[in-house]
């Protein structure tokens, strides 16, 4: 039988941690990530905004009532958690079923284009990075809440070691160096801020003009 692609497994995983997902970060949700989401209310611009891996729906709360919002994800269980939190939320969003490393959309569609907690699970960031290039206008910018490889050489391999256990259980990798991905795949960082330690960042890009 053909093995399935890792995209396939990361599905799945989150296929069947949706049901437990928004009770297992509570904590987190509740004391650091709600206010770090906050930030998206005054950054998302322009007309027409895409977010990347919407999960539950955490961050619809925080959404602009005045910018046109599609919001992906790969996972179908995911999705149907945000619909739901869409509805009770009263939400204009457009939810769609979609791989970040394939996207269906034109080049240059969106003004905003944005993720929280995302490019550590897709399985080759630097696509996805590039298909976000590719459909962000050419003056219009990338939001993203990430975690990341920590500086730290001894703490970096202590992550690198953990990453094998903690990609089963969570279809998160630990250890991504998501700062090089984010220049490798053509975008130019305006800002680069550290929320916990070097871990947790907050970032905005420019798409590179070549
Ligand atoms: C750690 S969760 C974060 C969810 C949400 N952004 C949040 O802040 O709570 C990662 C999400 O990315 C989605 N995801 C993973 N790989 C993806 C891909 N290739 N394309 C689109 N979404 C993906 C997962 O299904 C999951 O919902």
């Amino acid at each position: 039988m053909e093995k399935p692609s890792k995209t396939v497994i990361i599905r799945k995983r989150y296929d069947r941690l949706a049901i437990f997902y928004d009770f297992m970060e509570a904590p987190l949700e509740r004391h650091r990530f709600a206010q770090w989401r906050s930030r998206l209310t005054d950054r998302i611009a322009g007309h027409r905004a895409l977010e990347i891996g919407v999960g539950t729906g955490k961050n619809l709360v925080y959404y602009p009532r005045d910018v046109k919002i599609t919001a992906i994800d790969v996972s179908y269980r995911m999705l149907k958690r945000a619909r739901k939190r869409a509805s009770l939320l009263g939400s204009t969003v457009c939810l769609q079923e979609m791989d970040v490393q394939r996207l269906a959309f034109p080049n240059n569609s969106f003004d905003t284009v944005f993720a929280t907690f995302v490019f550590c699970s897709v399985p080759d960031p630097v696509a996805g990075l590039k298909e976000l290039k590719r459909v962000c206008k050419p003056n219009g910018k990338l939001l993203l809440l990430e975690h990341m490889r920590p500086g730290n050489v001894l703490l970096g391999l202590l992550f690198d070691m953990m990453n094998p256990m903690v990609v089963r259980m969570m279809g998160a990798n630990i250890n991504r160096r998501t700062m090089d991905n984010i220049k490798r795949s053509g975008w130019q960082i305006l800002k680069e801020e550290h929320l916990s330690g070097d871990i947790v960042r907050w970032i905005e890009a420019k798409p590179t003009s070549s």
